[in-house]
């Protein structure tokens, strides 16, 4: 086979990567645990053409130039030398959501690229090698990999994937995302990670995350959102704290994004359960059961600031599907 499509979800983490052990290996800091968003998508289709002399990459019909080509190239190259093909190939890659706003675009994107990638080339990587193949690609992209609720951790190129802890069945958690802007972030997840040892906060962050880390884990298994939900708000504040702190700093909320964790903790007060967590970015994710969902986004979708709100629960991992792009 040389041309192939793949789904995939990006995801939402529950204890955030944020700063590497090996920049080029994207090995994390810290272990990272995440959930898959069903209701957001990316396809992308490979292959791979003899004829061709570069690699042609269309991201949302656009082509793509500069950094997010070079991405792209340099994972095909990591596919070609797995496979021992030489061919360039024709990519395209299609998300239905906002990239470069906090909705962790490059999860799925990776995650997609690989699996369509290794079947375009005739490979087929079991789980574990396909999160690997992912990581190498963009960190965050692992975690798309298994379906449901992932866990990301190993210290060393090998051993460093996500596993499932969870299957997307397991519990009905619901994430309303609240969009409080479309522009493209100025420093992308990706160069912001180098910066984070710059903070005198970075070590401070790491030494708490191994007990936070356990009580999220508990709290999936036990789908227990009141046990887990101020950790998942307290490391998202944390990386934030981490961000704003490095040198340069990094700040990525904007008046809307306030407006969200301030609504967030007063609804709280008046018993609605919510907790919110935040990415690389201004858009602020709100957790909740899914009896709250429909409260949640009426209630975001009335906050000043706020232009859009989105709704997902708990999606697969990255699968192969028989229709292409082009
Ligand atoms: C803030 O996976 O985008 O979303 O490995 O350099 O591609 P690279 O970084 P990326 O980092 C995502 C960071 C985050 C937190 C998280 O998803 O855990």
């Amino acid at each position: 086979m040389s041309k192939a499509t793949a789904v995939a979800n990006p995801n939402i983490a529950f204890i955030k990567y944020w700063g590497k052990t090996d920049q080029a290996l994207n090995l994390p800091a810290n272990p990272s645990v995440s959930m898959n968003l069903a209701a957001l998508t990316t396809v992308t289709t490979v292959e791979f053409r003899p004829g061709l002399r570069v690699d042609t990459v269309a991201i949302d019909d656009r082509p793509a130039a500069g950094q997010p080509l070079e991405r792209v190239v340099e994972h095909l190259d990591r596919v070609r030398s797995l496979a021992g093909i030489t061919a360039r190939a024709s990519v395209a890659s299609r998300s239905d959501f906002p990239a470069g706003t906090g909705l962790a675009s490059s999860s799925s994107a990776f995650a997609a690229l690989s699996l369509a990638a290794t079947r375009a080339a005739g490979l087929d990587l079991e789980e574990a090698a396909l999160s690997r193949l992912s990581r190498l690609g963009s960190g965050s992209a692992c975690r798309s990999v298994p379906a449901g609720f992932s866990l990301w951790e190993g210290d060393s190129d090998e051993e460093s994937f996500a596993r499932q802890v969870a299957p997307s069945g397991h519990w009905d958690l619901v994430d309303v995302i609240a969009l409080v802007a479309y522009r493209h972030k100025a420093v992308s997840s990706h160069d912001g990670h180098a910066l984070a040892a710059t903070s005198p906060l970075h070590e401070a962050r790491l030494a708490a995350v191994p007990g936070w880390l356990e009580t999220v884990l508990e709290g999936i298994r036990d789908r227990n959102l009141a046990a887990m939900g101020p950790i998942i708000e307290a490391d998202a504040l944390a990386m934030h704290g981490v961000m704003m702190t490095s040198v340069p700093s990094l700040l990525y909320w904007m008046p809307g994004t306030v407006a969200v964790l301030q609504a967030v903790r007063m609804w709280r007060k008046e018993g609605l359960e919510v907790w919110f967590t935040l990415d690389a970015g201004p858009n602020v994710h709100c957790l909740c059961g899914p009896a709250d969902a429909e409260e949640v986004r009426d209630r975001l979708g009335n906050l000043e600031g706020v232009r859009d709100v989105l709704v997902s629960g708990a999606g697969d991992g990255v699968r192969p599907v028989d229709y292409h792009l082009f």
